[in-house]
């Protein structure tokens, strides 16, 4: 007899992504349409979100809403309007290339905001919402959050300093709720490189010296995010996802 957790899927959830009109997110939105969640796509422009949306299958299972994720009001007033949300995926996220010497306290203040407050105030928002929500569903859902850090939270690099600042930051955020929150699990992703926007700019894979010679793609961190929203015993795992990069 096929095991239950052979035969879990997505299906009848819904998944609520920041950053989801390109790179990680969106690829984590087709995943997740995929195996039969419906998504909530969030970002910060309006335009981008539709754009990102036509690119998806399965439209009927698709909303879009624009999300400031620096913002408590703007998640104030997004919770509320997507009541079946039942795992969030805080992938909104800005980089860094400069030495600290040389980056301005906006810049500072913008990727604190936008990666650490931002991934905050959505668990925040979230959690008050299941709260409240919780006394009034039977069985339980499976609540769940997704934290996108990085590997750059756990390992130093010339030139991203604030960035990885924010990023071990949610590495600490993501372990103390996975303690603190009952009936939530919490985990969090560690890429290395991946191909998208982000690394447009980043050195050769050969140059980086990855073990698997090469950068990952989105679709591989959906499927690490598919894994820890399905699997019901993953609360806290901080999952490596970098070709190896750590073990170098
Ligand atoms: N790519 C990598 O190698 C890598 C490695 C480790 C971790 N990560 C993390 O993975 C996540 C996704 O990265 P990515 O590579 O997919 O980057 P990306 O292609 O640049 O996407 C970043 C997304 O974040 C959104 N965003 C930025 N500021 C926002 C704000 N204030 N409110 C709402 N949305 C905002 C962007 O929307 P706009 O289009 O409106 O700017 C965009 O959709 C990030 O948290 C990143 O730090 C990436």
């Amino acid at each position: 007899m096929a095991s239950k957790l052979f035969q879990s899927t997505l299906r009848g959830r819904t998944a609520a992504i920041t950053g989801a009109s390109g790179g990680i997110g969106l690829a984590i939105a087709e995943r997740f349409l995929h195996e039969g969640s419906s998504v909530v796509l969030l970002g910060r422009d309006a335009q981008k979100l539709k754009v990102a949306a036509s690119q998806l299958p399965h439209d009927d299972r698709i909303r879009e809403h624009v999300l400031d994720v620096r913002l408590e009001q703007s998640w104030a007033d997004a919770i509320p309007l997507f009541p079946d949300v039942d795992i969030l995926i805080n992938c909104a996220g800005i980089s860094q290339r400069s030495l600290l010497v040389r980056t301005s306290e906006d810049e500072i203040r913008d990727i604190l905001d936008t990666n650490l407050v931002g991934t905050i105030l959505g668990c925040r928002a979230v959690a008050r919402h299941w709260l409240k929500s919780k006394r009034r569903r039977e069985p339980l859902p499976d609540y769940c959050i997704i934290n996108l850090s990085s590997l750059l939270g756990v390992r130093g690099c010339a030139g991203t300093s604030v960035y990885s600042a924010s990023k071990a930051g949610i590495i600490g955020l993501t372990t103390s709720l996975a303690a603190e929150f009952r009936g939530t699990r919490v985990n969090a992703i560690l890429p290395g490189y991946i191909d998208t926007a982000m690394t447009n700019d980043a050195d050769k894979p050969q140059k980086m010296k990855i073990p698997v010679a090469r950068f990952g793609t989105p679709d591989e961190v959906a499927d690490a995010a598919a894994f820890l929203a399905k699997n019901k015993y993953a609360n806290n795992c901080i999952l490596n996802l970098d070709g190896g990069l750590s073990a170098t």
